[in-house]
């Protein structure tokens, strides 16, 4: 075998290492990581990994299988090349000005054995970072595989013996609304059937499936990000558990036909993930999704602007029976029936006069944008699946007067927000897609939030299979020729391809905010997403909760929602986006005024970032700095347990001194009992500073530190 790049090897070097196994290894810039690859005898290729001197992945195999070929054994190590790799990159928006891309690569060259009747090739790709590992299944042009229909990945991730603590979320291939399940290998099956009845895809829990971005904390412990990077043109991967076996195997997600994908050849997959380090706070940290997708796409990104937005939005979800619907008559077709002959059903805020309204409480507050859901038609039957109608994207309901909105909107200074719901319609989106953005445009709309409520139609395709990849990528895409900005919700799971299209600012893609008005969201919630989910980019999370009590509003609702007043505001730190919402109905702010000016003055895009404290699911503390100022934020939260934060300042310039800004629970706050009880103080403060700064239960604090 050869090192280096030469690829062609003499026929006789080849014979004498068949049937042989041949291992390589390399080790990540600062060696704390070491990888082991190479084909078994049986010729089939497989990687290991260590940390710090320990096995954390033992030999797992690797490899892909199609009707056409079978890339999974029958392998000998054609060559291989390594290079080393250190460089960095300027994001258009997220937690840090600059990210450094810092790895060593193996590309593990595979062929057939010589002998074989029709030879295929593969590479194996390997990048090992400080914080951990990507690889990458490439198959080249090649004589004897050209269009290959996929069954599968022989991917394994062998995390064996010891049992391991699990943060998952079961293996459906519809949805990723749920919450967290907090388990063992031993205990998998009995937490997964818990969600049964619950979920869309009972199969997938039969078989012990879970999502990724999984979470593993190994008995050492060592933290253990598993998931992919650049999911594109290939369905999304969950994780079938052997729990005998502490091991995971790749499940592609089918089409109704079983099919995981259909691939031209040449063809690179998505990058398989693998986050980890001893210390919680360096799996919040890591960029290495986002180091693993292609650079930014966009040549002109002028026109992509953070923001924070307020919407016409919580009203349909209080309970005071507001409808994203103009009417109660559901034989109302748009196209069909003249929607100005049908009377309101007078619970429509999507109107002229609310709408306004936000607008005004968005001038006055500098709050750049407002989002209105159900201002088109077609919501008469939505949720009840398209019976009878569909949605259409260039037709504003009667009481909407979309043109003196954005006269309206624009003479104040305030961006609209478009909101498309497709129902999952996704087909007929796409025949609309150019006349919807088109429209927009010439609306002055520049972003919009998309919808996949339900079950795909018309080709009953998965939410996270192939075709609604290639779908969520059309539009992104086609969002950028129109320079729109998206924020996508029940889209495929984000795999950092918000770095490719930068134009792609969030997505809801897990158990979001509005759940607090169906059932609640714990506080350990939120102390997990991050390790979690949004690993894969920004969640359109909606923070800015300030009624907590639904029954409040005194119709049909008792939902409390799990969490303080005062850790609302520290989400839209612990949650970063550029796309962030203040969730609440304009109001519940005037009540709260005091508290409201925090979210008046956060940013949503930040030059760096500080993890100072992270425990999954129990509490996560972290500093910012703002990109256009030189404030620092600070957020702190916690699970259903109160505890003091340990708030140490030293990233602070030394000698300067700062104003800090403290939003804290008061002394008797309790996300049970006492949510809404908070309190407003300020503090100068220095690099030398270490707050110990107590948190109510299911609580928070959010501080902004201003120079003196
Ligand atoms: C589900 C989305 O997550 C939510 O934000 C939206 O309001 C509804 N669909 C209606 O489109
Ligand atoms: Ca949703």
């Amino acid at each position: 075998m050869k090192k280096s790049n030469i690829l062609l090897l003499p026929a006789l070097l080849i014979l004498a290492m068949a049937g042989s196994a041949e291992a390589e290894s390399i080790s990540s810039p600062s060696g704390n990581f070491r990888l082991e690859t190479g084909v078994d005898e049986t010729g089939t290729p497989f990687y290991s990994l260590d940390y710090k001197g320990r096995k954390l992945v033992d030999k797992s195999t690797l490899g892909l299988v199609a009707d056409e070929a079978a890339f999974d054994k029958g392998f000998v190590i054609a060559a291989t090349d390594t290079v080393s790799v250190d460089r960095s990159w300027e994001p258009v928006w997220g937690e840090y000005s600059s990210i450094r891309d810092h790895f060593k690569e193996l590309a593990l060259h595979l062929e057939s054995a010589p002998g074989t009747e029709r030879p295929l090739k593969m590479t194996v790709r390997f990048r090992l970072f400080d914080d951990g590992l990507g690889f990458r299944y490439e198959l080249p042009l090649q004589d004897n595989a050209n269009y290959l229909t996929l069954r599968g990945e022989n991917t394994r991730f062998e995390l064996g013996p010891e049992d391991a603590t699990l943060f998952c979320i079961p293996g459906d291939y519809d949805t990723d609304e749920y919450l967290f399940s907090e388990t063992s290998f031993d205990k998998l099956g009995e937490a997964m059937a818990s969600y049964r009845g619950r979920h869309t895809e009972s199969q997938a829990v039969d078989c012990l499936s879970v999502q990724t971005p999984l979470l593993v904390k190994t008995a050492a412990p060592v933290y253990v990000n598993i998931h992919e990077a650049a999911l594109d043109g290939y369905p999304a991967m969950l994780l079938d558990a052997d729990a005998g076996a502490r091991s995971f195997s790749a499940h592609l997600v089918p089409d109704r036909l079983g099919v995981r994908g259909y691939l031209q050849l040449p063809f690179n997959t998505p990058w398989r993930t693998i986050i980890a380090s001893d210390d919680a706070r360096d799996i919040l940290a890591s960029q290495l999704v986002l180091n693993l997708n292609e650079p930014c796409k966009i040549e002109d990104t002028s026109w992509i602007k953070p923001m924070k937005f307020v919407g016409v939005w919580w009203e349909m979800f209080t309970g005071r029976q507001k409808t994203w619907a103009y009417s109660d008559d559901y034989r109302a077709k748009p196209g069909v029936t003249d929607y100005s002959s049908l009377p309101s059903n007078g619970r429509h805020p999507a109107n002229t006069a609310n709408v306004m309204k936000y607008i005004d409480f968005a001038a006055t507050h500098g709050i750049d944008g407002v989002l209105v859901e159900g201002w088109n038609e077609g919501w008469e039957d939505w949720a009840s699946f398209r019976k009878n109608r569909q949605f259409l994207y260039d037709r504003p309901y009667p009481d909407f007067d979309i043109d003196s909105l954005t006269s309206y909107a624009a003479s104040k200074g305030v961006k609209m927000i478009m909101h498309h719901e497709t129902a999952a319609n996704a087909a007929d989106y796409e025949r609309q897609l150019e006349r919807a953005f088109s429209y927009m445009k010439e609306k002055g709309y520049d972003a919009v939030k998309t919808g996949y409520v339900g079950a795909i139609i018309p080709r009953s395709e998965h939410h996270t299979s192939q075709w609604m990849v290639d779908h969520a990528r059309h539009v992104i895409e086609r969002a950028a020729a129109h320079k729109i900005m998206v924020d996508s919700h029940e889209a495929p799971r984000p795999t950092g391809l918000c770095r490719t299209w930068p134009n792609w600012l969030a997505q809801e893609s897990a158990r979001g905010g509005e759940f607090e008005s169906m059932g609640g969201n714990p506080p350990s919630h939120t102390c997990l997403l991050p390790f979690t989910r949004l690993k894969g980019g920004p969640m359109d999370y909606t923070p800015g909760l300030f009624e907590t009590d639904l029954s409040y509003y005194g119709e049909g609702k008792t939902d409390k929602a799990g969490t303080t007043l005062a850790r609302q505001l520290a989400l839209y730190l612990t949650m970063p986006s550029p796309m962030q919402m203040a969730c609440d109905l304009p109001e519940n702010y005037e009540r709260f005024a005091d508290a409201f000016r925090f979210i008046e003055d956060v940013p949503v895009d930040w030059s760096d970032t500080r993890y100072l404290e992270a425990e999954p699911g129990r509490y996560i503390t972290v500093a910012r700095r703002d990109k256009a100022s030189r404030d620092w934020y600070v957020g702190a939260i916690t699970d259903e347990n109160g505890r003091r934060a340990e708030i140490d300042l030293s990233f602070l310039p030394a000698g300067e001194k700062y104003t800090a800004t403290i939003y804290e629970d008061a002394p008797d706050a309790d996300y049970r009992t006492n949510p809404q009880a908070y309190r407003i103080r300020t503090a100068t403060v220095d690099s030398r500073t270490k707050l110990r700064q107590p948190l109510a239960a299911g609580g928070g604090v959010a501080m902004r530190l201003q120079p003196k």
